[in-house]
C-alpha cells in the first residue's frame, strides 16, 4: 500500500500541522508576494491550514483523494474551509496565475523522471505571475542514509504507540530511493506496511535543473531558519523566479 493511502499514519509521523519556523518562513513570503498562494502537493494541509488561518488566501492541489479528504476534515475541525482539489503536479491547468507557488515537504522528490520534472516546471510557468516566486524544498541527499543495507529494517522511532521501522533501497542509476515503512502497533501487535519512493536531487544537479527550465535561483537556504545552504544542511530550500531573457 502507498504511504498516501493512510493519511492517519502519515500525520502521525510528520505531525498534523507544520512547525512554527516553517510557517513563519512561508508567511513572510506570502506577505511580500501576496495572495492567493498555490501549494502543490498540499497533502493533509499541514502547511496550507496554518497559512489559511493566518488570513492568507491559499489553494492546494494533490493527487491523493485520501490526503485531500484528511485535509478537508482537519480544516472543518479547525473551523475553516480548505480550498483543495485533485490535481497532478506533473500537468495542471487551474486557469489562474499566482504570485507565489510553493512545493514544500519534499513533494518535488516524487518527480522521478526528467520528462516529469520538465512538465512540472512548464505547468508552474503557466501559473506564475510575471514577477512571481516559486519555493521548492527538497532534502539534501546524505550519502550514509542512501547507502544503508538493503533488506535490513532500521528503527525510525515510536509515534503514539506505533513503532516505525524502515527498509530502504537506493538505486544509484535512477537516483530513486524506494522506502517501505512498517508500523507495528505496540498493544495490538498488528503491523501495517506502506511504500513510497523519492528521487534524490544532488545540490549542483538541482540548481542546474532549475536553471535549465528557465528559472533563476534568487536564494538558496539550508533550512527554514534561513541559514545559507552548506554541505551539512538538512534541506535545499530554493526561491526561484522565471528568468527574463
Ligand atoms: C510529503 S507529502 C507533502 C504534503 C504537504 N506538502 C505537507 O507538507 O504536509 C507529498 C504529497 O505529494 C502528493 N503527490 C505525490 N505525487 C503527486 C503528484 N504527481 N501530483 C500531486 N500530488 C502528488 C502526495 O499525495 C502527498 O500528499
Amino acid at each position: 500500500m502507498d504511504l498516501y493511502d493512510d493519511a492517519f499514519l502519515y500525520d502521525l509521523v510528520h505531525g498534523p500541522i507544520a512547525g512554527a519556523e516553517i510557517v513563519s518562513f512561508l508567511l513572510d513570503y506570502c506577505k511580500v508576494y501576496g495572495s492567493p498562494v498555490l501549494e502543490l502537493a498540499s497533502g493533509t494541509g499541514s502547511i496550507l491550514l496554518p497559512i489559511a488561518e493566518a488570513g492568507i488566501e491559499i489553494r492546494g492541489i494533490d493527487l491523493s483523494e485520501n490526503m485531500l479528504q484528511a485535509c478537508r476534515r482537519k480544516a472543518a475541525e479547525r473551523g475553516i474551509r480548505a480550498k483543495v482539489t485533485k490535481g497532478d503536479i506533473r500537468d495542471f491547468s487551474l486557469g489562474h496565475r499566482y504570485p507565489l507557488i510553493i512545493i514544500i515537504g519534499n513533494s518535488f522528490q516524487h518527480l522521478n523522471s526528467l520528462p516529469e520534472i520538465s512538465a512540472f516546471f512548464e505547468s508552474v510557468k503557466r501559473h506564475l505571475e510575471p514577477d512571481g516566486r516559486l519555493l521548492i524544498e527538497v532534502f539534501n541527499p546524505y550519502i550514509p542514509l542512501l547507502n544503508r543495507e538493503m533488506g535490513i529494517r532500521y528503527v525510525v522511532g515510536e509515534f503514539d504507540g506505533h513503532i516505525l521501522t524502515e527498509d530502504v533501497n537506493y538505486d544509484q542509476a535512477t537516483q530513486v530511493t524506494n522506502l517501505n515503512w512498517h508500523f507495528l502497533h505496540r498493544t495490538s501487535g498488528r503491523e501495517r506496511s506502506l511504500s513510497f519512493s523519492m528521487r534524490q536531487f544532488f545540490p549542483q544537479e538541482f540548481d542546474e535543473l532549475i536553471s535549465l527550465h528557465g528559472f533563476e535561483i534568487e536564494d538558496k537556504f539550508g533550512d527554514f531558519d534561513r541559514s545559507p545552504f552548506v554541505s551539512g544542511s538538512p534541506a535545499q530550500l530554493v526561491v526561484a523566479k522565471v528568468r527574463n531573457n
